[in-house]
């Protein structure tokens, strides 16, 4: 059954929001869950984090970055055209329960995927502090949308065109300082949340090991291709074992994710995916 696109919009240079006319999944979405998405019936399959759902309007809306041929294709479609699959909700929902304050960073396409989880934070009455950043200002999105949602928001960039000059660890660390100097006087910062590049989670993880007591937990968006448990492909190590992405996770707890595991694996099809992109180009 195909899928009509009721919105699309451009974000952020390259990145597009899509919204999916699929009441069925719009219905079961929570917060944390995916999508797998095939734009026409013989095309590779695509792992995409849901970044809203509308249960009473039946749409579901995802940020889709064009980078390889699946994600350029995808994103060439305009509304009223279909795509052919869209299956979900897939995944665990993120466990989602009053913390007390929780930090919830997006960085690059990772922004996206944060933003459902504000709603769902706050609803079980979390306060909750926002951060997105990217390389420069043409790659931020949805500041407007995560202002009006947030308790306290901020933004960074790599080089310094809007907001912060530096990354978004840096706002992490100065938030979870400036409590333990006793100049916070919120609610005990309990988590972080990272979704963005392994990189980034891999980074922010190692910084939190100087806050043994606040809780990080990355979203892993690993090589999928069945996206229910089936084909092995989106394998990761967790706490020593292996543990599928796409049932097991997304989201995992930062501490006890093997990053370099999942950073090789995403490099192991790079020469196809070039190869394959390129051709589409031409
Ligand atoms: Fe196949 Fe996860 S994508 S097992």
């Amino acid at each position: 059954m195909p899928f009509k696109i009721l919105e699309k919009e451009e974000l952020a240079t390259g990145v597009f929001k899509m919204v999916i006319e699929a009441s069925d999944v719009a219905k079961a979405a929570r917060a944390g869950q995916f999508v797998m998405v095939r734009t026409f019936a013989d095309s590779e399959r695509i792992p995409l984090t849901i970044a809203d759902y509308d249960a009473k309007a039946g749409t579901v809306t995802m940020a889709v970055q064009a980078l390889g041929k699946g994600t350029k294709e995808l994103t060439k479609l305009i509304p009223d055209d279909s795509i052919a699959d869209f299956v979900g909700p897939l995944g665990t929902p993120a466990d989602v329960k009053k913390i007390g304050t929780v930090i919830l960073v997006g960085g690059g396409v990772g922004i996206a995927p944060v933003y459902p989880q504000i709603r769902a934070y706050k609803e079980a009455g979390n306060r909750v502090i926002s951060i997105i950043g990217a390389r420069n200002e043409g790659l931020l999105m949805m500041e407007k949308e995560f202002a009006a949602e947030s308790d306290e928001f901020y933004v960074t960039t790599d080089d310094g065109s809007k907001g912060h000059h530096g990354f978004v660890t840096d706002i992490v660390k100065q938030l979870l300082d400036k409590e333990r100097a006793g100049e916070y006087d919120g609610p005990k910062i309990g988590r972080v949340v990272v979704i963005g590049p392994p990189i980034l989670m891999k980074v922010a993880t190692n910084m939190m090991a100087a806050y043994p007591d606040v809780e990080i937990i990355v979203s892993i968006n690993s090589m999928m291709v069945d996206g229910t448990g089936m084909c092995g492909g989106c394998r990761v190590i967790v706490g020593g074992v292996p543990k599928f992405a796409c049932v097991d996770g997304p989201e995992f707890d930062g501490r006890l994710v093997d990053f370099d595991t999942v950073m090789n694996r995403l490099m192991i099809y790079k020469k196809e995916e070039m190869d394959a992109s390129k051709k589409y180009d031409e």
